[in-house]
């Protein structure tokens, strides 16, 4: 298995709309070798995040890792984080409304609001259960890969369809735009 042998999905395909399933922890041979092309696969493509539907496997896998780079330059650093069969529980009532971008969507960018936080239960690379409180953006993060586990992309989540806006203007009129 090497990553050639996979691609990064792009929206419309519809293994981007499928529901994933559990990872067996009780062998994680497999899934960490898909944990390896998911690596691969983020860091080729500059992303702070990925989930296994990106790349064609059904599985409950993501890994974050936000941290400062050209798409995302204000993101806080953090070593990459695999987590498998994530459960989020305890979501913050406060939300905030945030930029996104997605490797499945290239091109776009969405406008979507999320809770500010959230605790999320999961297994670690050694198979470990690990209970994890994540804020701000490695918690929008977390959401948007854990969307992915779901069939779901930040497409489905903007509010309005003027919420959606091609990369050239969020990079040339909105990030360039003093915040209000
Ligand atoms: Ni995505």
């Amino acid at each position: 298995m090497k990553p050639d042998d996979f691609e990064i999905v792009e929206l419309g395909d519809p293994r981007l709309r499928q529901v994933a399933r559990a990872v067996d922890v009780a062998d994680l041979t497999s899934a960490l070798a898909y944990a390896d092309i998911l690596q691969y696969w983020m860091d080729q493509r500059g992303g702070v995040g990925i989930a296994a539907p990106q790349i064609g496997v059904p599985l409950q896998m993501m890994i974050i890792a936000s941290r400062p780079n050209a798409r995302y330059p204000d993101a806080p650093a953090m070593a990459p984080l695999l987590m498998i069969n994530p459960e989020p529980q305890n979501l913050s009532e406060t939300h905030t409304a945030l930029w996104e971008g997605c490797l499945s969507v290239p091109g776009l960018r969405g406008k979507v609001t999320r809770p500010e936080g959230l605790d999320v239960r999961f297994y670690d690379r050694t198979g470990q259960s690990r209970l994890l409180e994540l804020t701000g953006f490695p918690a929008r993060i977390f959401l948007h890969e854990y969307d992915h586990l779901i069939g779901k992309t930040f497409v489905d989540r903007v509010a309005s369809p003027q919420d959606l806006v091609s990369e050239k203007v969020y990079l040339q009129q909105i990030i360039a735009a003093p915040s209000p």
